[in-house]
């Protein structure tokens, strides 16, 4: 059975009468709508660790355009269905005034990774980002906590910070799960039409097809798909793009 925890005060409560302890715990940030991409996350961390928690908030101050935090997906039923399936010990799923009593006041920023690729479209986004995952972390109060590598930028700044500020949580890394015909999974990819997700596979099929980063951006511009940026770091290829008005984020090892 997962258990549900919604205020700071049941979990501080909990993590006594269970006797949590950080060496035993892991847990999964998560904005709901979950796939297998989350689900080998919590995999990882069940395997890992005596207990996981999972949370899901769908965090609005990472959001740079409120139709986009309008038009999230939410899927709650089937989200604690899967939590059930993998075994996870405890959903932590809480409101905005919990987390945000402050009400954005304080703020992680972090002032120079996060202003290229994604962040050079998305203004602030990874100031929220930043400062949920913060909040989470000193919450929960995990030992690891897993992250997906298909947002790559989040997972290497989450990792800066959690050094940055001697945070007792290890960031752990975890491989892009990709559907059969390539796509990496997405809570986003379920807004795709069907001729929408068709033509998205051209993402992918480009970022893999051993050519330079302004080949791949012209290309995908040839097919029509508007292409915010297309570039290596990390000895990775890294990109967003948008399928019809969904924002695509991928990457892959060169
Ligand atoms: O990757 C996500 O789902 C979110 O950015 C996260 C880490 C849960 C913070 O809201």
């Amino acid at each position: 059975m997962t258990r549900v925890i919604k205020t700071v005060k049941e979990w501080n409560e909990l993590y006594k009468s269970e006797n949590l302890s950080a060496s035993q715990l892991g847990f999964v940030p998560t904005m709901g709508a979950l796939h297998r991409g989350h689900a080998s996350l919590i995999e990882k961390s069940v395997a890992d660790n005596r207990k996981t928690a999972v949370s899901i908030f769908v965090n609005p101050t990472q959001f740079n355009d409120s139709n986009d935090l309008q038009k999230y997906p939410k899927t709650f039923e089937q989200d604690f269905a899967m939590l059930e399936e993998y075994n996870v010990d405890y959903l932590f799923f809480t409101s905005y005034e919990e987390l945000y009593a402050d009400k954005f006041a304080y703020q992680v920023h972090e002032n120079s990774f996060s202003k290229i690729l994604c962040g050079a479209f998305r203004s602030g986004h990874f100031d929220g980002v930043l400062t949920v995952v913060l909040k989470l972390l000193n919450i929960i109060k995990p030992g690891r906590a897993y992250f997906g590598e298909k947002d790559y930028q989040q997972y290497k700044l989450v990792k800066g910070m959690a050094e940055a500020f001697f945070l007792q949580t290890e960031i752990i890394a975890c491989p892009t799960v990709r559907d059969e015909d390539g796509l990496a999974l997405s809570s986003r990819n379920l807004l795709l039409s069907p001729e929408e997700r068709e033509f998205a596979l051209n993402f992918p099929r480009l970022l893999k097809a051993n050519k330079s980063c302004d080949e791949i951006k012209f290309e995908l511009e040839q097919l029509g798909f508007k292409v915010d940026y297309i570039e290596e770091y990390d000895g990775r290829y890294l990109g967003a793009v948008y399928a019809g008005k969904v924002r695509l984020i991928d990457n892959v090892i060169l």
